[in-house]
């Protein structure tokens, strides 16, 4: 048995900052982000916005795609870095939203890796029949952990929300999952701070050392992806969409390029909504089923990595 997508959907808050705006809020210009980034504009949520809500129009266009109401969901992973609250888990909240009663519900915290970490572990409670029907979920609220007195950072991100669904199936599906992790990176991009003793405590805003994050994000994705083909004994060559995590355009085109894949085989979303972390693979794997671009029996590959650091691909015959 496998696991299939059977449906997409996103949502992206009606706010939108575009590099021209940002101009007047720091030193920054128009021209500096989109060649160093290839970011145009990124959606902001709202003040009353949280993640879950998001999630929930992000969900509710993925269920229809499919076909399916809440009540056929018996699994909701959600990946988020911020979540509405400490607890209860932004899945549960979702959950409830949704008028799902009961199934198992969780949240999964990798970063910009976190929609492929969902992923994977939703393949595994489908595929092994543990679940029929999964929904998995990225959603981040980043304008509320950036510094927007930070140049360095708060011209990178944006908030966003995607989501599939998940379903078993005879035919492929998801081929092989591929995760990672190396602890020993945590200072290079991290959002320090804490709550304790009913403070914060500590940087609430992402710390990142660009150019190490660039350097180490090129070197292991092109290893995953290379990682994901050969367990399948394909080339990179044989990918027909590759959808990479959307942080910055010059480390797409670095990746592709080390891997021989031409851009117009590259799903683009970054220029529209910066980084918006765990969301951005759901995100841009929506655009590109809805636009007509992604055709049954295709192969895509999605990958991404982030803080932790953690990284990590999914391929799958669509
Ligand atoms: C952040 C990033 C765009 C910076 O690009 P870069 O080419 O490495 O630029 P540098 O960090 O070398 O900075 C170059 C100069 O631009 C300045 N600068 C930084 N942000 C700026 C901004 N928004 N506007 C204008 N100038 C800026 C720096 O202060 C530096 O100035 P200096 O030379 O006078 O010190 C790039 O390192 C990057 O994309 N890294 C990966 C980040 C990422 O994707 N993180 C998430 C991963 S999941």
């Amino acid at each position: 048995m496998y696991s299939k997508i059977i449906g997409t959907g996103s949502y992206l808050p009606e706010k939108i900052l575009t590099n021209r705006d940002l101009e007047s809020m720091v030193n920054t210009s128009d021209e500096w982000i989109r060649t160093r980034t290839g970011i145009t504009q990124r959606h902001i949520a709202s003040e009353d916005q949280v993640a879950s809500d998001l999630a929930l129009y992000a969900s509710q266009k993925a269920m229809e795609a499919a076909g399916l109401s809440s009540k056929d969901i018996d699994l909701i992973i959600v990946a988020t870095t911020t979540p509405d609250m400490v607890f209860p888990s932004t899945a549960c909240i979702l959950q409830n939203k949704l008028g799902i009663e009961n199934c198992p519900a969780f949240d999964v915290q990798a970063v910009c890796s976190g929609f492929v970490y969902a992923l994977a572990t939703a393949d595994m409670f489908v595929s092994s029949g543990k679940c029929r029907n999964a929904l998995v979920v990225g959603t981040e609220i980043y304008s509320k952990i950036i510094d927007w007195n930070d140049r360095s950072t708060c011209v990178l991100f944006g908030d966003g929300a995607g989501a599939v669904v998940l379903t078993q199936s005879d035919q492929p599906g998801i081929l092989s999952t591929h995760l990672h992790a190396s602890g020993s990176y945590s200072d290079v991009l991290s959002v320090p701070g804490s709550i304790s003793g009913g403070k914060v405590q500590g940087n609430p805003y992402i710390n990142m050392e660009g150019s190490t994050v660039f350097k180490f994000a090129v070197k292991v994705l092109e290893e995953v992806v290379q990682e994901a083909v050969s367990k399948n004994n394909l080339q990179p060559s044989d990918i027909d969409w590759l959808i990479p995590h959307q942080a910055n355009i010059r480390i797409i085109q670095s990746t592709a390029k080390k891997l021989g894949i031409p851009m117009d085989k590259v799903v683009i979303a970054v220029d529209k909504h910066g980084n918006t972390s765990a969301a951005s693979i759901p995100l841009a794997l929506d655009i590109a089923v809805r636009d007509g671009r992604i055709h049954s029996g295709q192969l895509v590959l999605l990958e991404g990595v982030g803080g932790g650091f953690t990284w990590g691909a999914v391929l799958l015959r669509w």
